[in-house]
């Protein structure tokens, strides 16, 4: 049994994760969540915002999954958001192309093209997982989920693949409504969907799932980054364009400086979410040498991209796995949506001297066009509505006249301003770097990385702060007066705040063994002891040491372990006496 299966089964039993709609055959590619799951999704949540928002002052926004056609025409999705996808010509199922080749142990680019991909099928041999059958051509397929909004069919929508689109297409408003200065960030955490085409592989590959996203907006013209001395001298691990063009590493580990400085990370501040995720990562239990990132080449990188970085953790049962993406967007997003909506969604930077500039703009003359088309004035105002003066000045000088509502206008309807102007300030549009969060696949990592066997025992070694209780508590035996105490014990730690795990059934070492097994850090014991002198036992999930504890202090104890201290640590400097049996 290798650790993914081991830990699937230890997340079936425990209610960690499980296949959802199980009673209808399952849905590939969806799950469900149980309430350790989300108790633990929730606090990688709680540090995520801790150390990504909150410590940056950023903006966090919520909008909604369904997107109309246009936003992801804009946003590029609809033409180039698609896997190569192979149908079986005898049983007709569906697979992913590339995950086929490196389940045989043939890594491809996601740049091939299809004759490319159909060649490597064809010489490498490859068939149908399923019944042995050979492929038809390879196709492409759109992997966003499409729905219609509201009864109309027309009204075509999308369900997101990704959170960022709503930041782009709501920066106007946030930058405005909270006035706040270059650079901003903007982040949102939510689900996103995506059809993927069989997938198989638990929590990795899902059709929907949460994702926890940052888009960092910044002046192209000044691209300082604000963070990046604090963390320069970190050190990361590197599968860099070179690097991957020799062939052989897995990694090279150098500073951010460095990396900087040789022209390997092209933006600080991209840089500087790198780093930032390999901490997180960190605290949660990741250790870094099995992190790194992957340069995605030309070609391979998503459309809007100019770099990217995938981080990736390396899992037991299918190695390298991505888990975070780090691409400078440039302006692209903003720009197709500035193209597409024909809103303004530029920003402003004050200039050091007042500049000269001529500005030229074309006004309908409501008076004159109804004195040509009389009734029909509504419905050309209307249209005239959508578009801004300086627009309609450029189709009246490009093209002589500007259509709408089925008629052409010519430059005789409008009133034409040439003007010079002293500003102050000059439009531009920002630049994004944007660090890409998937919330399953690191849970999933997680639960990998914390799961041990301790003499057939399975212990699961969660940092404290993402433990889905925080703390267990036992009276020794079934004798009322330790149960009554116990309650009282465990009363308080839910006042203050905790998941307590209350278990008065069964042998004590068999409680201390399942309150183990789904990651309790501390276990709390009230014996025959604690009814004379009110002291109690706390259990290290690691260690299984225990100290005597004065119940009044159990709070205190917790607290500080949550905190982040070791347990041993903790134990020492509140001077506690060790305890054996
Ligand atoms: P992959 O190459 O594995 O399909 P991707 O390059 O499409 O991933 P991104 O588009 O960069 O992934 O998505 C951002 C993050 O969302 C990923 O780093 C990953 O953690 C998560 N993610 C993407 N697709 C899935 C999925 N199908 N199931 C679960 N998480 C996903
Ligand atoms: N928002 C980045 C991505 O979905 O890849």
């Amino acid at each position: 049994m290798d650790k993914a299966e081991k830990v699937m089964n230890l997340a079936m039993r425990r209610g960690f994760f499980w296949p959802a709609y199980e009673i209808y055959g399952g849905v590939a590619g969806t799950i469900v969540w149980g309430p350790h799951g989300v108790a633990i999704k929730n606090k990688v949540i709680n540090l995520w915002r801790r150390m990504f928002i909150h410590k940056h002052n950023f903006l966090e926004i919520q909008g909604p999954a369904i997107a109309p056609r246009i936003v992801f025409e804009a946003s590029g999705h609809v033409e180039g958001f698609k896997d190569v996808m192979v149908t079986c010509l005898d049983c007709g199922k569906k697979y992913r192309a590339d995950t086929l080749l490196s389940e045989k142990g043939i890594e491809v680019s996601e740049a091939l093209s299809l004759s490319e991909f159909d060649k490597l099928i064809e010489n490498n041999d490859i068939r149908c997982p399923s019944c042995g059958g050979r492929f038809g051509n390879s196709t492409y397929f759109i992997t966003m989920f499409r729905t219609t909004i509201g009864p109309y069919s027309e009204s075509e929508g999308f369900l997101r693949p990704e959170t960022a689109q709503n930041m782009f297409v709501e920066f106007k408003r946030v930058y405005e409504s909270f006035r706040r200065v270059f650079p901003i960030g903007i982040a949102q955490i939510g689900r996103g969907y995506r059809n993927e085409i069989s997938p198989r592989q638990g929590p990795i590959r899902l059709r929907e799932f949460d994702m926890m996203e940052i888009e960092f907006f910044f002046d192209p013209e000044n691209d300082y980054c604000p963070y990046y001395d604090e963390v320069k001298d970190e050190e990361i691990n590197i599968l860099h364009e070179e690097l991957i063009k020799r062939g052989g590493a897995d990694y090279e580990t150098m500073s951010l400086e460095e990396a900087v400085s040789r022209g390997i990370i092209r933006n600080r501040c991209l840089g500087y979410f790198m780093v930032l995720a390999v901490k997180f990562l960190e605290r949660l239990g990741i250790p870094r040498e099995y992190q790194r990132f992957r340069e995605k080449l030309e070609g391979e990188r998503a459309h809007y991209a100019v770099q990217t970085f995938d981080q990736e953790v390396k899992l037991d049962r299918w190695g390298w796995v991505e888990v975070s993406g780090h691409a400078n967007r440039t302006d692209y997003d903003l720009s197709r949506h500035m193209k597409f909506s024909r809103k303004e969604l530029f920003a402003y930077r004050k200039l050091d001297k007042p500049k000269k500039v001529v500005i030229k703009e074309a006004y309908p003359m409501p008076r004159v066009i109804k004195e040509k088309f009389g009734d029909k004035i509504a419905e050309i105002m209307k249209e005239l509505a959508g578009f801004e003066a300086k627009e309609l000045y450029e189709l009246l000088e490009r093209d002589g006249w500007v259509k709408v509502a089925g008629v052409k206008l010519g430059k005789e309807f409008f009133d034409i301003r040439v003007e010079e102007k002293w500003v102050e300030i000059e439009p531009f549009i920002p630049h994004v770097v944007e660090p890409s969060f998937g919330l399953d696949r690191i849970v999933y990592a997680v639960l990998e990385y914390a799961y041990r066997e301790v003499n057939d025992r399975v212990v699961l070694s969660l940092p404290p702060y993402v433990a889905p209780m925080e703390v267990a508590v036992f009276p020794l035996t079934s004798d009322s007066e330790l149960i009554g105490l116990a309650r009282e014990i465990y009363e308080d730690l839910k006042s203050a705040g905790y998941t307590v795990f209350f278990d008065d059934s069964d042998s004590i070492g068999r409680r201390y063994a399942r309150a183990d097994e789904v990651g309790v850090p501390i276990a709390v014991t009230v014996d025959f002891k604690s009814l004379e002198d009110g002291t109690v036992t706390v259990r290290d999930r690691d260690s299984w040491v225990q100290y005597r504890i004065n119940k009044d202090r159990v709070v205190e104890f917790i607290e500080k372990v949550v905190s982040g201290t070791t347990f041993l640590e903790v134990a020492e400097s509140m001077g506690l006496e060790r305890y054996s049996q």
